[in-house]
């Protein structure tokens, strides 16, 4: 009895442990995708240069996501969450993203444009 108890707990726990990072939800890069050319392309570029037609008249200009000096800069994935939740500078705030659409915005800009 003692012994049966034990093992359907071990299972319980197994299922426990290995249920629940599979159901977190991972960042979804496509998804992002579709927000970036909504939002953002027009300043940061389709290439995430910086460069996009309305990002030309910006000083500082747009970040550049493709400079690794970009990506070296302390704690860079808070204070991107922070600085697209909240704008920084002559950066327009996107307060309306949800948490998990500003993760698979990053998500996006990292595949595709940080430098490997
Ligand atoms: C109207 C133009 C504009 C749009 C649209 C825009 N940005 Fe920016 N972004 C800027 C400018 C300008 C800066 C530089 C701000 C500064 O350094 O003062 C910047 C900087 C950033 C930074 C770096 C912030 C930091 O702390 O160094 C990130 C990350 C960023 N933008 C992400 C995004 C994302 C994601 C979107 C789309 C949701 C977006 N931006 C849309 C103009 C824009």
């Amino acid at each position: 009895m003692l012994k049966k108890a034990l093992a359907y707990g071990a299972i319980v726990c197994l299922m426990g442990c290995c249920g629940a990072p599979a159901m977190a939800k991972a960042a979804d890069a496509a998804k992002g995708k579709t927000i970036y050319s909504a939002k953002c392309v027009l300043c940061h570029g389709a290439e995430g240069k910086g460069n996009g037609p309305a990002g030309m008249a910006f000083s500082p200009k747009p970040a550049n996501f493709t400079s690794k000096v970009f990506w070296q800069a302390p704690n860079i994935d808070a204070t991107m969450v922070d600085s697209i939740e909240s704008g920084k500078g002559q950066m327009p705030s996107f307060s309306d993203l949800s948490v998990n659409d500003v993760q698979n915005l990053i998500q996006y800009i990292k595949q595709a444009f940080k430098p490997k």
